[in-house]
């Protein structure tokens, strides 16, 4: 009982790795993209210069392998985008195309090299 009234109050997280290698864990607003997220916890490296719309990758992350599969399918806009950076990996994402969900409790995504 006392578990699901926790449930109910504990927010969903996300860990995040800065340039620097600094982890901090930041608790995530299912709803909101993963970059809105970053972005509004603080981690001003994360430029999402564009606002969400697909069209800077300013807000490149590379997501843990254990999450890759589990996020949903890379649009043709974000796999052009991510072409234009010149540290793309197979872990690659826009992380202002990634809706936060609670099933992503516990992602992992580390802040790309700036381009
Ligand atoms: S914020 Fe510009 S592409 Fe993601």
């Amino acid at each position: 009982m006392l578990e699901s009234a926790l449930k109910g109050i504990v927010m969903p997280k996300i860990s995040v790795k800065t340039r620097e290698g600094e982890e901090s864990t930041v608790e995530a607003d299912a709803g909101l993209s993963v970059m809105e997220v970053i972005r509004d916890n603080g981690f001003d490296e994360l430029l999402a210069m564009c606002g969400g719309c697909c069209s800077c990758a300013t807000c490149h992350v590379y997501v843990d392998d254990s999450f890759v599969d589990r996020l949903p399918k890379m649009s043709e806009d974000e796999n052009d985008l991510l072409d234009s950076s010149s540290h793309r990996k197979s872990q690659s994402r826009l992380s202002c195309q990634i809706p936060f969900t609670e099933a992503l409790d516990g992602l992992k995504v580390e802040i790309a090299p700036e381009d």
